[in-house]
């Protein structure tokens, strides 16, 4: 089994039931170094499962799924701790801590986990945050931010550690359509300009077709479709036309 530089995900005939039900039968795909994947599919559908199974918070019942360069399906907790390392997890609902300011939120993981200085934990906390045009919001508590401004809040937590690999689950949900189209739009720029891999699920369209290099569609624990846009919009399957379509 070697390992391909190229790849940032990739799952091999990944199995996933919960007692009698499969949420995911044997699934595979990939998604190289820099591509951006939205992941597609009605509620229900595996869709956060995939992306547990990423960060091996869940184990397969069966098959592989790499990271980078490691296949994480039995690895022991050291090293996971490195592979998770160079993951970014933006949650749906930002999953920022109350008590700390906005700054603080933001230093606490690198503090935490790296050994930079405070100057250099000054200097990244303020660069990400102007990222994501919270440059001015720093002494502001969670309670104090609207819901567009958690979600990019959210983002520049999951940014801060320059994960290799973002993981976004409904980055853009309960935002208007202009407030989403920003949030593709730091995320494509952090694409651009970092290099970094997206793995998006979203029930956003609009977002996908804008932001996706690659489509993939779960319905009913099956991987429907796969592919760019274009090519999903002449899919087979009913359901992956009319989700990227609607
Ligand atoms: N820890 C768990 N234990 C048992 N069942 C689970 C667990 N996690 C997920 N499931 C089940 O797996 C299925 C897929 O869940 P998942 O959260 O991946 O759906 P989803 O595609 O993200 O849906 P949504 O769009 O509503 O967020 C659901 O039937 C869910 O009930
Ligand atoms: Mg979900």
């Amino acid at each position: 089994m070697t390992a391909n530089q190229n790849i940032a995900v990739e799952f091999k005939r990944v199995m996933k039931s919960f007692g009698a039900k499969r949420v995911l039968n044997d699934v595979s795909f990939q998604i190289g170094q820099g591509q951006a994947l939205c992941l597609l599919g009605r509620s229900g559908t595996g869709k956060s499962v995939t992306l547990k199974l990423i960060m091996a918070l869940m184990r397969p019942d069966s098959g592989e799924v790499w990271v980078d360069q490691d296949n994480v399906v039995g690895m022991g907790e050291h090293r996971l701790s490195l592979v998770r390392r160079k993951l970014g997890y933006l949650f749906q609902d930002a999953a920022l801590f109350d008590s700390l300011t906005l700054y603080e939120n933001l230093a606490l993981p690198l503090s935490r986990l790296t050994k930079k200085s405070k100057d250099e934990i000054d200097e990244v906390v303020q660069r990400v945050l102007t990222d994501v045009s919270l440059g001015a919001d720093g002494a502001k508590y969670p309670s104090a931010l609207s819901g567009g401004m958690r979600k990019r809040a959210g983002l520049a937590r999951a940014l801060v550690l320059e994960p290799k690999i973002l993981l976004a689950d409904e980055p853009s949900s309960g935002l208007d359509r202009i407030t989403a189209a920003e949030i593709d739009e730091l995320l494509t720029r952090q694409k651009l300009e970092h290099g970094t891999a997206l793995i998006i699920v979203t029930h956003d369209v609009h977002g996908a077709r804008r932001t996706a290099d690659r489509v993939a569609v779960l319905d009913k624990g099956n991987l429907v479709a796969f592919g760019s846009v274009e090519e999903v919009s002449q899919s087979e399957s009913d359901v992956a036309r009319r989700l990227i379509t609607e």
